[in-house]
């Protein structure tokens, strides 16, 4: 058992052991549709129905969460590689191109495609270093029958049961 603190390498290298789904948290600005690729997505209470993320401080898609006060929780399904990877890259110009959303009852940007999805109200927001963990409040919620797409030790893959 090492004795000294972890380093980030080693942190990572760590956590890419917990196997995860992959999301596209979607929200809304003055522009258009925004969103971003996150795994940081659990579930978090029953009564009421709260979700929560840990959304990156200094992204693009926190102040829209925040300024709409929603946001939407959209589950990738096994063919979504690519968009997971276009919603994660740098550039964020052409996320939504060739993407069709409907407006949830939020106002959030719902992926027609999605397996699932969670459109949700902010209910609360807890900074937590250079993350804040977002707490949505469940107001509707939908699934497909599918195959999910999961992450694990930094690779896509799918669900063989
Ligand atoms: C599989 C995967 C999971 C990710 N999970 C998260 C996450 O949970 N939270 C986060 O803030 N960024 C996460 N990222 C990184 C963001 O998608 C990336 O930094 C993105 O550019 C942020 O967009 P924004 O700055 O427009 O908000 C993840 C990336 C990948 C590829």
């Amino acid at each position: 058992m090492a004795s000294s603190l972890p380093d980030i390498d080693a942190f990572r290298h760590v956590m890419g052991h917990f196997g995860s789904g992959v999301t596209v948290i979607t929200s809304r600005d003055e522009a258009g549709p925004v969103g971003f690729t996150a795994s940081s997505v659990a579930s978090l209470s029953l009564r009421p129905l709260l979700v929560m993320v840990g959304v990156s401080d200094g992204g693009e898609t926190l102040p829209a969460m925040r300024e709409s006060g929603a946001f939407a929780v959209n589950i990738l399904a096994r063919h979504h590689q690519d968009l997971a990877l276009r919603f994660a890259a740098a550039d964020r110009a052409d996320r939504f191109a060739d993407v069709s959303v409907a407006a949830g009852s939020t106002g959030s940007p719902i992926l027609s495609d999605a397996l699932a999805w969670l459109d949700c109200r902010l209910h609360a927001e807890f900074p937590a270093g250079d993350h804040v963990v977002v707490v949505g409040r469940v107001e509707a919620c939908e699934a497909v029958a599918g195959e999910p797409l999961l992450y694990y030790r930094g690779r896509f893959g799918g669900w063989l049961p």
